[in-house]
């Protein structure tokens, strides 16, 4: 035999998978050329804690416990309030030790093996064979090392990494652990690169697109291309890096068309390599009168995310991240910032695929410390390299538009410090990728303006200064085009009402009320944003804080504010964040639907608050509408209260932010009235044109009587990572949602699939993520169910004190 097997061969025990795209893809004849990429996250064991000399191959670890990746230990808990509540609460600081044992076959001498880890959190040091291969601090990079030369071919190999997340080190919940993919390639001696395939598109038009490659090699081949267009179709093939697409189909937000470029490299005739890049085809302009995606003017309707999610920690999991950006498409998002740190891969190429465009952020620090042990320690050292590994990752990725080089950077205040390191990230950035503009987010007023660090940069990102768009700006920036980096920072829990409405602080019940005013002394309605955009046309849009609540920043409750260093604990319980339109579980709050009434067409109404207000005290009740219609009218148990109408129709918002003078918002986004509370159907209907074409209605309801189980997909993939998220339900022997349950639901999962965790978007509680029983939080919670690695049946039944129990079952294919 020959050094070219079957990848199968080599990866004993670890099963083939078809890498996501963006990388390359081979079919499996072609995998018996030696080349190919598989999964690496199968068979590992792990320790939390030290381990003297768990570096050495003859280390005995059977005592740890057997896992697969990507594997988030913080998750896993408990709550604690010696840990930080900034952090979510969590143990996410200390040692953990990660080793596998995998076979390397003779035949594979020769080639080169290399190892991929997306991402490991945190300062991860690698081994294999007890030879130390590096590290990595800055756990949202991705990295790889050469093993070749260190391989025991023909027998076992260990590989051993060891990570060191300290306390205090981050700003949010980080998670701990290798919590992305691992990858094993194989490749020939001559191959392309690591993010050797750099694709962009100089000359676009409704003719023709030229598409020009440039490729990296490891050694000396030739190298020639054909792109597929996005029905698989050959349109261009060619040795020449400048290609020509006729009539291309554009990569729009609503037409995310994608295209796939084939690298093939060649050694005296014979395909020694081939490698498979993703991209598409749009134009981006960024004026200062607005941005331009296909030369049609877009506004940029964003969202700030976290990469965790929520109840799953920051695992990936490629359908967790899926549903939340369909999620969000719903609100009407069009754009996500990878609020602060490089996202995964598998978050990119489902942008590329959901057609949402990609504000990539590369830090959250530079040199100056936000907390005690954050990344400024790595910066001097690694700042350049992770930077620019960020930018070669992902700059095939038709949905990246913009790259952001920080957040709310300390540096702000130092004009000399500030203005040399903004302009030498933006340097580093546009060495790698010159077709997309920087930008950074900014906090200070008007100092990084004033002493022109913003100026360095392409877009100014302006983080919560709505007053100072305009006039104010533009004195400064006169031809910079400027973004509302981050915007709003709202709180509030999802179906907690309090009244009488009021501007307070904190609330002693741990939770912030719904009627979507309250928040931090920096933060603002989103109403005050949206008049600000309506008055700005300039202004590109905005990223509002944030689209999901995420763990960690229980902000207004820990007794800090957002940049103050230690721990945030007076307020325990309270433990993950509430600036979220969407809480920890995915089910929308209200302010989902004062954003969709701003961001999306097609007729909406929403009514706000619940219709359970017996004996609670109030003889009136505030009742909110929000729309996208022209008029609202309300009904209580059928008696009309009248039309309002928006635009014109007003409501009084108590609102008081930094350097906003006065008390009071007149808001023309919201429709309001005062009801006299009598229990039984609340209920609104939108016109447009003196049309009826949207309506709400809410229902008081009786005592919980069943549980109702109400999965999002009711058939997913033997992949041993596909979820399926089950709403759970309390309603009353009517079927009313009972808004106000916190029954305890117990379930049971039996067969094909497994509890991945359950949830219920309460940010005040310590009940564990991973557990097989939640109580309700306003009348709702979630079961996140995984599917096992075998086709079959899932049967989950949920069961609780005193209501009908429900059943349902799951298809794993
Ligand atoms: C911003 C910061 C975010 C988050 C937010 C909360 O200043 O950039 O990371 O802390 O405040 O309002």
């Amino acid at each position: 035999m020959n050094r070219r097997y079957y990848m199968g061969a080599l990866l004993a025990g670890t099963a083939m998978s078809s890498y996501a795209m963006s990388a390359f893809r081979l079919k499996k004849d072609q995998m018996k050329n030696g080349l190919g990429r598989s999964s690496f996250n199968e068979g590992w064991r792990f320790r939390l804690g030290a381990a003297e000399g768990a570096e050495a191959s003859a280390y005995g670890d059977s005592d740890w416990r057997a896992l697969d990746l990507p594997h988030d230990w913080a998750i896993e808990g408990p709550f604690d309030v010696k840990y930080n509540a900034r952090c979510g609460g969590l143990p996410f600081h200390g040692t953990g030790w990660y080793r596998k044992t995998f076979d390397v076959p003779a035949e594979a001498k020769g080639n080169v093996v290399s190892v991929t880890f997306d991402g490991a959190m945190y300062n991860a040091h690698v081994w294999v064979n007890g030879h130390f291969l590096g590290s990595r601090p800055y756990g949202y990079s991705e990295f790889q090392y050469d093993l070749s030369d260190h391989l025991n071919y023909g027998g076992a190999n260990v590989i051993a990494v060891k990570l060191s997340p300290e306390d205090l080190s981050s700003r949010w919940y980080p998670g701990a652990g290798i919590y992305r993919n691992v990858w094993l390639d194989v490749r020939n001696p001559v191959h392309v690169a690591q993010w050797g395939t750099y694709v962009t598109t100089p000359v676009v038009s409704a003719a023709q697109a030229a598409v020009r490659v440039e490729t990296t090699l490891v050694g000396d081949g030739a190298v020639e291309y054909e792109i597929f267009d996005p029905k698989g179709r050959t349109v261009a093939v060619g040795a020449d890096p400048l290609l020509f697409v006729e009539k291309p189909k554009l990569w729009d937000i609503d037409s995310p068309h994608l295209y796939v470029l084939r690298t093939t490299v060649r050694v005296e005739s014979e395909v020694v390599d081939q490698v498979e890049t993703r991209f598409g085809i749009r134009t981006l302009e960024f004026l200062k009168s607005g941005f331009k995606l296909n030369g049609r003017p877009v506004r940029i309707q964003g969202v700030c995310l976290h990469h965790d999610n929520g109840p799953l920690g920051a695992a990936i999991y490629r359908r967790a991240d899926e549903r939340k950006l369909q999620i969000m498409k719903q609100m009407g998002v069009n754009s996500v910032r990878t609020s602060h740190n490089p996202p995964s891969n598998e978050l990119l190429d489902l942008c590329d695929e959901l057609g949402i465009l990609v504000q990539d952020e590369a830090f959250d620090v530079w040199l100056k410390p936000k907390v005690e042990n954050g990344y400024n320690k790595f910066f001097a050292e690694w700042g350049e390299r992770d930077i620019k590994d960020m930018v070669r990752r992902d700059r095939n990725h038709p949905s990246v538009f913009m790259w952001s080089i920080g957040n709310e950077i300390l540096e702000q205040g130092n004009a000399e410090n500030g203005n040399r390191m903004a302009k030498q990230l933006n340097d580093y950035v546009k060495a790698v990728d010159s077709t997309r503009p920087t930008t950074c987010g900014f906090n200070w007023w008007p100092g990084p303006y004033e002493n022109g660090m913003a100026s360095q940069i392409d877009i100014a990102g302006m983080n919560y200064k709505p007053l100072a768009y305009g006039a104010p700006v533009n004195e400064f920036l006169p031809s910079n085009p400027v973004v509302g980096s981050e915007t709003s920072s709202c709180t509030s829990s999802r179906g907690v009402y309090h009244l009488p409405i009021e501007k307070y602080k904190t609330h002693e019940s741990k939770q912030v009320t719904s009627y979507d005013l309250i928040g931090p002394p920096w933060a603002y309605p989103p109403d005050v944003e949206f008049d600000a955009l309506e008055k700005n046309p300039e202004i590109l849009g905005e990223y509002i804080w944030t689209g999901f609540d995420y763990l960690g920043e229980p902000t207004p409750y820990g007794g800090k504010d957002n940049s103050t260093n230690g721990y945030w604990n007076a307020d325990w319980p309270a433990r993950s964040s509430y600036f979220g339109a969407v809480d920890l579980c995915g089910f929308p709050k209200d302010r989902f639907y004062l954003y969709q009434s701003q961001w999306t067409q097609e007729p909406m109404v929403h009514v706000l608050p619940h219709w359970n207000w017996e004996g609670a005290g109030h003889e009136t009740i505030p009742v909110y509408a929000y729309t996208n219609c022209e008029e609202v009218e309300l009904f209580v148990n059928g008696k009309s209260f009248g039309r309002k109408v928006k635009g014109k129709d007003l409501t009084k918002l108590l609102v008081k932010f930094n350097r906003y003078e006065g008390d009071t918002f007149m808001s023309k986004y919201r429709l309001s009235w005062d009801v006299p509370y009598s229990p039984g159907s609340l209920k609104v209907i939108g016109y447009i044109a003196g049309k009826a074409v949207a309506e709400k209605e809410i229902t008081t309801a009786g005592v919980p009587a069943k549980v109702r189980l109400l999965p999002d997909r009711k058939k997913i993939d033997a992949d041993g990572t596909d979820l399926s998220y089950v709403t759970v339900r309390i309603e009353d022997a009517n079927g009313n949602f009972c808004p106000l349950a916190d029954n305890t639901v117990q379930f049971k999962v039996e067969g094909a699939g497994t509890i991945a965790a359950v949830g219920n978007g309460n940010a005040a509680t310590t009940a564990p993520f991973i557990a097989d029983h939640r109580d309700a939080f306003s009348g709702l919670c979630m079961l996140i169910v995984k599917a096992g690695k075998a086709g079959g049946k899932i049967e989950i039944n949920a069961a609780s004190e005193g209501l009908e129990a429900d059943q349902t079952v799951l298809t794993v294919r």
